[in-house]
């Protein structure tokens, strides 16, 4: 059975141990990068299990997103893993991290993670949810073309990418590329790309607001 539910601070290990196995050379959280999500905005941290087991997580923030738009980084945007960057006052919900481990993708995990941080975007009246998305595709290209020209090929369907692809799929929009979003990412020389998906629900007469205490209620399955 896939549960979809808020992270806890006992998720800690399981969720550092997840990242290690998913990635390669991108070093995984610690405690007091996972901590520090959960202290600043728990409802924004969520996990995935699968028989009680722990795998996958999406991770996010309220931002200021004027604030980082022309100079966008993941550090920028992160302050450097600090994450004192949320701010309940922003309109944007801001994807910090998705994984799935690798035994259990292809199964609808990070489908369900990517519903319930739009059904969080959602209840909390944010715009819109924004990402920097990795393109784990583009360095077996990179010698021959640029991230700019790679993600229009995975757009209009010459090349695979398992990221992007899956992205545009859950509906969001393309909207360049960010260089140097993320060094650590070798696969994808340290590129991303600038994914969007918008609240049609969105009123912006209204204030960002807490979500219910049994939001998460309804990704049980
Ligand atoms: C990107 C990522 C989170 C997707 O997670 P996932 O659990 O594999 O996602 P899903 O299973 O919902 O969808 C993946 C594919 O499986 C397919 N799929 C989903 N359920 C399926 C099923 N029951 N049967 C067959 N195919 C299925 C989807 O259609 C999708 O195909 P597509 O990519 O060709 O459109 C995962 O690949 C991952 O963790 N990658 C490494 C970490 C990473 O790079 N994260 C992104 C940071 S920006």
């Amino acid at each position: 059975m896939l549960i979809i539910r808020r992270m806890t601070y006992d998720d800690i290990d399981a969720a550092n141990a997840l990242q290690s196995r998913v990635y390669l050379a991108i070093p995984p959280f610690g405690r007091e990068q996972f901590g520090g999500l959960l202290d600043r905005f728990p409802d924004g941290q969520i996990v995935a299990e699968i028989d009680g087991r722990l795998v996958g997580l999406a991770l996010s923030l309220v931002i200021l997103w004027d604030d980082y738009s022309l100079h966008h980084t993941w550090d920028s945007v992160t302050n450097n893993a600090e994450f004192d960057t949320h701010d309940m006052s922003g309109r944007t919900l801001y994807g910090v991290e998705v994984c799935v481990d690798p035994d259990a993708q292809g199964r609808g995990v990070g489908h369900a993670l990517y519903e319930a941080r739009r059904t969080l975007c959602r209840a909390m009246n944010l715009k819109r949810v924004i990402a920097g998305g990795r393109l784990p595709g583009y360095r077996e290209h990179a010698a021959h073309m640029s991230p700019e020209e790679y993600a229009k090929r995975v757009i209009w369907g010459d090349f695979y990418d398992p990221v992007l692809r899956f992205q545009l799929r859950e509906g969001f929009d393309f909207c360049g590329i960010l260089h140097g979003y993320l060094p650590t990412d070798e696969e994808s020389i340290g590129n991303a790309s600038l994914i969007v998906w918008l609240n049609p629900e969105y009123k912006p007469e209204l204030p960002t607001r807490q979500p219910p205490a049994d939001f998460f209620k309804v990704f049980h399955s």
